[in-house]
């Protein structure tokens, strides 16, 4: 996997043929992640989403928390972002690298990242890193799809016109430049706990795995 091709992947793919050929199951899957962090990120609090995509979850959750602030690596997703959230002025939208970026350090009361763990190169510096920018009493909540995903995942993928070269219990090779890895509970579980972080993976759905951690 590299940086540019996941990079390249996210400018080209086509967000309303990925919205048209997103079962409803995998809605359903999605949408009910959304609404848990809706439920439980509230008040006064500072957010961070890592890979806000086109905004979407910042414009709902805005709405309820002091100030959020969105990164994401492709520059045209910002753009996308910043003009979905157009008037919504207790946030801030940064293009960058989340694996090279520096960010303060006890400084955010919840971290979300969602659906975009599978993309990074580095996960163990990247929980290390967001273990540092959280709050004493700070939140992680980070979802990834679970291996009961995949082939939905791959459907969509080939329905959109794309070419999976390699799918895999590990990963999932797009030759448009993405590899999405597939996490399982205890690769989650380790991850966290490299870290030294307290984590409880949280089943919401079977497509996927909520990762909750904290110091
Ligand atoms: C599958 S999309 C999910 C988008 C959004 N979270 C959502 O739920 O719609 C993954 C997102 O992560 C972003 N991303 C991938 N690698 C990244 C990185 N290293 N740093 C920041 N953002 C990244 C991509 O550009 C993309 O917007």
């Amino acid at each position: 996997m590299t940086k540019q091709g996941t990079i390249t992947f996210y400018e080209n793919v086509d967000w309303k043929k990925i919205e048209d050929v997103t079962t409803p199951r995998v809605k359903q899957y999605l949408r009910s992640v959304c609404n848990y962090l809706l439920e439980n990120i509230k008040g006064n609090v500072l957010v961070l989403e890592v890979g806000c995509g086109t905004g979407e979850f910042i414009r709902q959750i805005a709405k309820q928390v002091k100030n959020v602030v969105g990164i994401d690596v492709s520059n045209k997703l910002i753009e996308m972002a910043k003009k979905n959230l157009q008037g919504v002025e207790n946030i801030s939208l940064v293009k960058a690298d989340i694996e090279s970026i520096k960010i303060p350090e006890s400084y955010f009361d919840f971290i979300i990242s969602m659906w975009t763990l599978p993309n990074l190169d580095n996960p163990t510096s990247f929980i290390k890193k967001m273990k540092k920018a959280l709050k004493p009493k700070g939140i992680i909540f980070i979802d990834t799809y679970s291996e009961k995903a995949t082939k939905d995942r791959i459907k969509q993928y080939q329905d959109i016109g794309l070419t999976v070269l390699e799918a895999n219990d590990k990963e999932i090779v797009i030759k448009e430049g993405l590899t999405e890895k597939i996490y399982t509970k205890e690769d989650l579980e380790n991850l966290f706990k490299n870290a030294n972080m307290k984590v409880k993976v949280i089943k919401i759905h079977e497509f996927g795995y909520l990762c909750k951690a904290t110091k």
